[in-house]
Parts: C-alpha cells; sequence; structure tokens
C-alpha cells in the first residue's frame, strides 16, 4: 500500500479554510492536517518581528509532530513576511499565499484595481513590492482591514455579522465615480484567506459589480505540481484540526464542507 501524502495547511484562524478545500478537491487522497494558530489571532495586529519569533518556531514544532510533506501557509500577512525564514529554516516544501496583484492587474479593464487585507499585509514591503513590478500601469489602492478576518471568523463560527460593520471596511476598495464604469474600481484582490468566507455578503453590499480575485485555486494547482501525480490509496477519514489554544472545538459540522466532507477530529 502506498502512503497518501500528508499537508499540513496553516492559517491563524479559520481563513485558511478557504484554501484547504480548493486543495482537497484537487488532492482528495491526501491526509489533511489543519492548523489554526487562534492562540495568536489575529496576526494582523501584530508587529513583523513578532509574527517572525512565533511562526517559524511553531512550524518546527509542527513539522515534528505531523511530518508533512508538504507545507501551505494559506495566510497572507504571514506569508509575505516569514516564507524565505521558513525556507531557509526547514527542508519541507512550503507553498505560500501572497496578494494576487499580478493577475488581478493582468485583467482590469479600467486599470484601477483594490487590495483588501489585513493592515500588515498592506503594509509590507513585500506587497509594495509586488505592486511595483506587477500593477502593469494600474492604480492600485491598498485597503487594510482591521476587522474583516474577526468578522469572517465570527461569522463561520455561526453569529450574526452586521452589513454595516462589513461595509464600513469594504467601502475603501471602490474608487471612482458610480455612473462611470470606464473608470472605476473593477478588480478587488482577497488579500487575506478570511474574506472569501464573506463573499456572498461583498457580492451583496458591493455599491458595484467587481472581480473578485481569490487565489486558492492558484494555489492547489501549485501544491498538487509539486506533489507530483497522486500516489496513496485514499485517505477518506484523514482530516485533524488544531486549535494552538487547545480549546475544545464545535466546528466539526460547520468545517466538514471544507474537508470535502470529511469530519475533522
Ligand atoms: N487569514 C490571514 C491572512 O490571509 C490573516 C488574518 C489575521 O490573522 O489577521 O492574512
Amino acid at each position: 500500500m502506498t502512503k497518501s501524502p500528508i499537508i499540513l495547511v496553516f492559517d491563524s484562524g479559520l481563513g485558511g479554510m478557504t484554501v484547504l478545500r480548493e486543495i482537497v478537491a484537487a488532492r482528495p487522497e491526501a491526509h489533511f492536517v489543519y492548523v489554526a494558530d487562534d492562540a495568536f489571532f489575529p496576526y494582523g495586529h501584530h508587529g513583523e518581528d513578532e509574527i517572525i519569533a512565533r511562526v517559524v518556531p511553531l512550524i518546527g514544532e509542527l513539522i515534528d509532530r505531523y511530518a508533512p510533506d508538504l507545507i501551505v501557509i494559506a495566510c497572507n500577512t504571514a506569508s509575505t513576511l516569514v516564507m524565505s525564514h521558513l525556507r531557509a529554516a526547514y527542508k519541507t516544501p512550503f507553498v505560500g499565499t501572497v496578494p494576487a496583484i499580478k493577475p488581478a492587474c493582468a485583467r482590469s479593464k479600467t486599470r484601477r484595481v483594490s487590495v483588501l487585507g489585513t493592515r500588515g499585509t498592506v503594509q509590507r514591503e513585500y506587497t509594495k513590492a509586488l505592486i511595483r513590478d506587477f500593477a502593469q500601469g494600474c492604480e492600485v489602492t491598498l485597503v487594510g482591514s482591521p476587522e474583516l478576518a474577526s468578522l469572517a471568523e465570527s461569522a463561520l463560527s455561526g453569529n450574526e455579522v452586521s452589513d454595516r460593520d462589513i461595509l464600513a471596511e469594504l467601502a475603501p476598495c471602490f474608487v471612482g465615480a458610480a455612473e462611470n464604469d470606464k473608470s472605476r474600481t473593477d478588480t478587488v484582490v482577497l488579500a487575506c484567506t478570511h474574506f472569501p468566507l464573506l463573499l456572498d455578503c461583498f457580492v451583496r453590499l458591493a455599491p458595484w459589480p467587481v472581480d473578485w480575485i481569490d487565489p486558492a485555486p492558484a494555489i492547489a494547482r501549485r501544491v498538487s505540481d509539486l506533489l507530483g501525480p497522486s500516489r496513496g490509496d485514499g485517505d477518506a477519514s484523514g482530516a485533524e484540526m488544531i486549535f494552538t489554544s487547545n480549546k475544545p472545538h464545535r466546528l466539526s459540522r460547520t468545517l466538514m464542507p471544507f474537508f470535502g466532507g470529511r469530519v475533522p477530529a
């Protein structure tokens, strides 16, 4: 019997689920370990040095414990900082999640693109370099949202989240006159993995229609390419859910669709 690959997906919280579900669809035979560093959530409120000092050793502990074949850092706030540190420290292959500025700018017709991320992500030198290298003449508006990741987390946990609170964070993405569809923003990059959890609300609340760019399918393709051809005999029961706070989690049912119908233990 061939062993199924072990894929570890890491985020500060539940946002990485939006990346996980695409990877599960692409590699159903894999064994999945999802780690939410909820003890340190939200990463967007921490300084750069703090995040590096937190994530690099924690990933080392997870490698020792789970021996993953591949690790996905399903968090823009961390990936825009830690990837080079992780690759220098560990041999395990890593895939990161960074703002999809290049495809968004390639696609925009009005040449006005907004990047909606955490405050940390939009302040990063990494993000500014992506704009310098790949904006292709587009005007890129950086929107750092302090609260949306927590609102998404709350909504996924079954709580009521107010439209007004979501719209307050979303509104700065919409630049230009609503009546001028030749020059207003037409593309918004979802630069935080939590945000696709609120996509239905975003679409409903947006002052005009835009393309929302979610990099999760591209990340799943990259993971699949790195793993190579499918191997293993399937691991339909293989899904683990770890919270660094060690809190007992009661979300198994809610999270099942993200794990392709498996119950995360
Ligand atoms: N999901 C994370 C991201 O992609 C960040 C949320 C947070 O912890 O602030 O940036």
